[in-house]
């Protein structure tokens, strides 16, 4: 008999064909996540549940599957603080995500966002489609280079790093914190490593691309805010609670940071009475960061793939908790 998994959204049909090659699978069929009393109830009747960043797989579902069947939780993202992993580690439940495949794609979209939020990009075409073209003037719609600015970054893995690739064809300066040193991409991408504050400090442009963990959760608040240039640009691509919104808000209200690019808010979505939206520095696009169409299919392939080895009691290939495998019965 063919294993059982519950899809928390649709995907691509060439991934649904290849699931339906070796399980039985129910999908949620609307546009929003499903209620976490509903994954409760999956996890309880499945032997495979794949997931996406927006479902809450708290400790109260894993262990549901635990005393039942759940083999194997696959999510369609990179990014998995949405999974109570420590949970599904001491459960044996393998967490699959999809790391890699969505590096050029989310980089790309941080880019348009810095290069839109330094340029009054969305500004100018608002102010356009409003019938207010104001004639050219010395000071009109007036941002920052980026040519030649300094970028922080926050995080130096795979999208840090194809962020810093980026910004070497713009001659900029880059700096990155993180934990660890990486002298190796340090070398080939002519990156300095700093500490926070430094880059704080000495950044024109700031752009977020680290996981969101308690470490890293409202890492950038007053304090922080303080320590920047005046006049920063500040970009977040990852997730939205490493940010505290208020503080941001007061900071672009007053000029301190000059603009910001968001994919991503805390909550998501973002509420329409947010104050960040009646700011015209803000540009903010709702979480598409991986979405373009070849990425997303690739990200559909692969958590299929976790998914067939977690069923087949296979390692699975992209696991962010390998431990998982020594806590299983
Ligand atoms: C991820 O994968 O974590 C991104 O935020 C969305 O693709």
């Amino acid at each position: 008999m063919k294993k059982k998994v519950f899809l928390t959204r649709s995907i691509f049909p060439e991934a649904i064909e290849r699931l339906l090659q070796f399980a039985e699978i129910e999908v949620w069929s609307e546009n929003c996540p499903p209620p976490v009393e509903v994954l409760i109830q999956k996890a309880a009747e499945v032997d495979g549940m794949l997931t996406m960043l927006t479902d809450p797989i708290n400790a109260n579902v894993i262990h549901i599957g635990k005393q039942n069947h759940l083999k194997v939780i696959s999510q369609m993202a990179v990014g998995f603080d949405n999974i109570d992993v420590p949970s599904a580690t001491s459960a044996g439940i393998p967490v699959g995500n999809t790391p890699g495949v969505l590096t050029e794609t989310t980089a790309d979209l941080a880019w348009a966002l810095l290069m839109a939020a330094a340029r009054r990009v969305v500004e100018g075409n608002n102010e356009v489609h409003q019938g207010i073209w104001r004639p050219w003037g010395p000071d009109v719609m007036c941002g920052r280079d980026v040519y030649g600015a300094t970028l922080g970054l926050i995080g130096f893995g795979r999208i840090g790093q194809a962020m810093a690739a980026r910004a070497k064809g713009f001659n900029m300066k880059v700096l990155y914190t993180q934990r660890h040193r990486d002298l190796d991409a340090e070398k080939k991408l002519g990156a300095n490593f700093v500490t926070l504050i430094d880059l704080l400090q000495q950044s024109d442009f700031i752009s977020l691309h680290a996981y969101l963990s308690p470490e890293t959760k409202g890492m950038i608040g007053a304090s922080q805010f303080e320590e920047m240039k005046p006049g920063v640009i500040l970009i977040n691509t990852a997730r939205g609670a490493m940010i505290d919104q208020e503080a941001l808000y007061q900071n672009l209200l007053a000029g301190r940071v000059a603009a910001a690019g968001l994919d991503v808010s805390d909550p998501e979505p973002i509420s329409k009475d947010s104050p960040l939206l009646s700011l015209p520095n803000v540009v903010i696009t709702p979480h598409i960061g991986s979405a373009s169409i070849q990425t997303r299919k690739r990200m559909a392939m692969m958590t299929v793939g976790n998914i067939e080895a977690g069923l087949t009691g296979n390692p699975l290939p992209y696991c962010v908790n390998p431990e998982a495998y020594s806590n299983r019965k």
